[in-house]
Parts: structure tokens; sequence; C-alpha cells
């Protein structure tokens, strides 16, 4: 068998590979570990920033594969119980950002993808990546029905999140990882309650929340916890409970907990971010803490750039875009990452019992009094918001 491009992934980053290759005539496959029910029903990310929104618009996609509402642009910090409300978009120029699921752009991918007849399978087993300093790679696999595959291609776009196959494929010694571990834990809740009106993020004395919409009738929490904590020790009334006090809201709608999970900040960037013809997008790059909501608008960055590179090898036998796709990719990444990272320290060193200290806490005050009074300082945090930064 052979295809131009096998993408291995069939979470966001591999999908949009896919629906984007497809429109510039590009023929692909996906493989993916999973089952089809099993990714769609993936919850993580939950917001399509503007420059994203942006993107699908340019390839005549927006509308079939981003769902959820516009965001009104407003985010809530809520500092000590005061409300301070940010305009994030900040007059840019873009789209309004979506307040789309995860799981909701996985599914729209899908199913455009599947309405239109792409090669997409599910379930595969034992993938292995071969020759991908050649031209010519050839991607191994094993079916659900134990059937053994082998796929000859031009590129091999590795979409598969941060404990996929792909990376290891690489020898050792030629990509750099770049850890960051926040030293802070984060119990995060999924609920069947009230979304908030805006996304929230609280800061306070007991520590760092935040609530967002996802969907109509369903919200994601986030709670600062130990960096070792465990969800059994957070049972649904000590969650309210907390939430209560933290959110300094103590109506606090409740709903049943439908997901609860606890994990340590961290971040990760590799570099580079390709290996011969292996092409390396979204997660399976790199990973950025949820603080801004960029870890899934990084993958859709990506797969835009790794598409137009491999159409203009294939229309106009035009490499510049193959050769610099990983400086192109890793310059917003590390900008994302600096966002992220500086909304992270400021919403956590703000709270009383980080540890980090009186004076990094008066620094992380300062911060945030400045996004509330400057009207340049909130531009430019509206512009890292809505991805519509320059870089
Ligand atoms: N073979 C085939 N598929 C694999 C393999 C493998 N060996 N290993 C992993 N996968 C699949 C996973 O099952 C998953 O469906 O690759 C997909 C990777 O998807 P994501 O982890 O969602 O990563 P990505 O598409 O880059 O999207 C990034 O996803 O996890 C969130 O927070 C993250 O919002 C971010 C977004």
């Amino acid at each position: 068998q052979s295809a131009t491009v096998v993408v291995i992934g069939a979470g966001p980053a591999g999908l949009t590979v896919a629906a984007l290759l497809r429109r510039c005539g590009v023929d692909c496959v996906v493989l993916e570990r999973r089952s089809r029910a099993y990714v769609a029903q993936r919850q993580r990310a939950g917001i399509v920033e503007s420059r994203a929104v942006r993107m699908f618009e340019s390839w005549g996609l927006a509308d079939l594969v981003l769902g959820g509402a516009p965001h009104d642009g407003i985010l809530e910090f809520r500092v000590d119980g005061e409300p301070h409300f940010v305009d994030d978009t900040g007059g840019a120029e873009g789209p309004p950002a979506r307040l789309c699921p995860q799981q909701v752009l996985v599914q729209k991918l899908t199913a455009t993808l599947l309405a239109e007849g792409a090669d997409l399978r599910y379930e595969t087993a034992d993938v292995s990546l071969h020759d991908l300093t050649g031209d010519r790679p050839t991607v191994r696999y094993r079916s659900a029905d134990g059937t053994r595959h082998a796929i000859t291609c031009a590129f091999v776009a590795g979409c598969d999140g941060d404990h996929g196959v792909t990376r290891s494929a690489v020898p050792d010694g030629v990509l750099t990882a770049h850890p960051l571990d926040h030293g802070i834990g984060w119990l995060t809740v999924l609920a069947d309650a009230p979304p908030p009106a805006h996304p929230l993020l609280a800061v306070g004395s007991e520590g760092f929340a935040a609530h967002f919409p996802r969907g109509p009738h369903s919200s994601r929490y986030y709670l600062q916890c130990p960096p070792d904590d465990r969800p059994d020790a957070w049972p649904d009334a000590r969650v309210w409970e907390a939430l209560r006090t933290r959110l300094a809201d103590p109506a606090l709608t409740a709903g049943e907990i439908t997901d609860r999970e606890t994990f340590r900040l961290r971040s990760l960037v590799h570099d580079p971010m390709q290996y011969g013809r292996l092409f390396l997008v979204g997660d399976a790059a790199h990973i950025v803490s949820p603080m801004g909501g960029k870890g899934m608008n990084l993958a859709l960055y990506d797969a835009d750039l790794f598409a137009r590179a491999v159409r203009d090898h294939v229309r106009d036998d035009d490499d510049s875009g193959l050769r610099t796709y990983s400086r192109r990719c890793l310059r917003r990444v590390w900008s994302d990452q600096e966002f992220s990272h500086w909304l992270t320290r400021t919403v956590h060193d703000a709270g009383d019992d980080t540890g980090s200290g009186p004076f990094l806490r008066h620094l992380a005050r300062a911060r945030l009094d400045r996004l509330f009074t400057s009207p340049t300082a909130a531009r430019s945090f509206a512009e890292l918001m809505t991805g519509l930064d320059p870089v």
C-alpha cells in the first residue's frame, strides 16, 4: 500500500492534518490506536482561539468543524473575591474565539473526513516507522484482526500525543527535550453543572481555582492541590466546598461530577520537531500547562504549517516549508509556553499558600494590578490569548 502522508494519531492534530491535506488533494491514511468511540469522547481542551478559527475559515472548514458558542472575549479574574473583567480580545481584528470543547472538534472533524471517504483506520497496533531518512519511509502496523500491513509514503505526521510512538523512532541525540516541572498540582473536575458567565480564574488565600465552560450544561473546574495529591482525596463534598470558598461563591450550583483527575503542571518542548520525513505535530512535540488554553491551539497551528509545507512540496516542488517547519512552529511554541508560564506563575504566586514567599506574591499581585489598570497591558494579554500575536 502507499500514500503521500501517513498520519499517526486521530486527535485534534492528526484529524486537522488529514482534513487540510485532503483540501490540497494530498492523499493520506490516518492510523489511530484507540477506537473511534473512545477518541470521540475524550474531554480535554475547551477553546479554539481566534487565530485557529481564522485558520479553519481560510481552509473553508470553520462551519464544518467548529462547535460551541463564540467567546464574548471577557475573562474574569476574581482576586480575594473581587471581580476584575479583562477583555481578552482587546479589539483584535480576528474572528471571536469559539468555546468549542475538544471532543466536539474531534467529532466534527471525524464526521467531515468520513463523509468525504477519508481513510481513517482505528484500533491499529504496533505501529513502527522505517527509513525515515530516505525519500520513501515505510509505516508498519497490525490491524484489529491481526493482519500486518506496510504503507510506503513520502511523509509521516507524528500526531500521536505525548505518549505516542513516533518520537521513539528518532535516534537518541537527535531531539533535545526541554522539560519544566512547575511544582504545582491541580485537581481537575468535569461536572454537569452550569458554566460560568465568563471563564473564571480565582486567586486567594486558599490557593488557585478556575471555572470554565464545557458546553451549555457542563463545566470544567481546576483546584490547586499538593503536587502529589490524589483524586480519591477529593470526594464530592470537599470539591464543592473548596470551589465555593476559592471562587468566593457560596451559592455555586453543584452538579454530577463525571471526571476527576489530579496532575502536576508540566511543560515540555522537543527540538527540532522533525527528523527526515517524520514531522511531529501537537502534543507529540510539546506539552504546555493548561493555563491560557494553548495545548490544542498549538496542535492546530502545527497542523496548518505542516499541511501547507506538504502542499508546496507536492504542488510546487518547493521544500522551503518543510525545511523551516520546526523553526517556525517552535517560535510560536515558545511564545505560548512563555504566556502560559507567565499566567501560571501569576495566578499561583498571587495566592498565599504556594510557598513561593511574599516577594514573588507581591510581584504576581503587581502583574495583576497592571493587567487591570493599564489598557496597554490588557491589549498585550489579549493579543496572546487570541493567538493573534505576530509571532
Ligand atoms: N498509534 C496510533 N495512535 C496513537 C498511538 C500509536 N502508537 N499513540 C497514541 N495515539 C493516538 C492517541 O490515541 C490519540 O488519539 O494519538 C492521538 C493523540 O491525540 P492527543 O493526545 O489529543 O494529541 P493532539 O492531537 O496533539 O492534541 C493535543 O489533546 O491531549 C490534548 O491537552 C491536549 O488539548 C491538547 C490536544
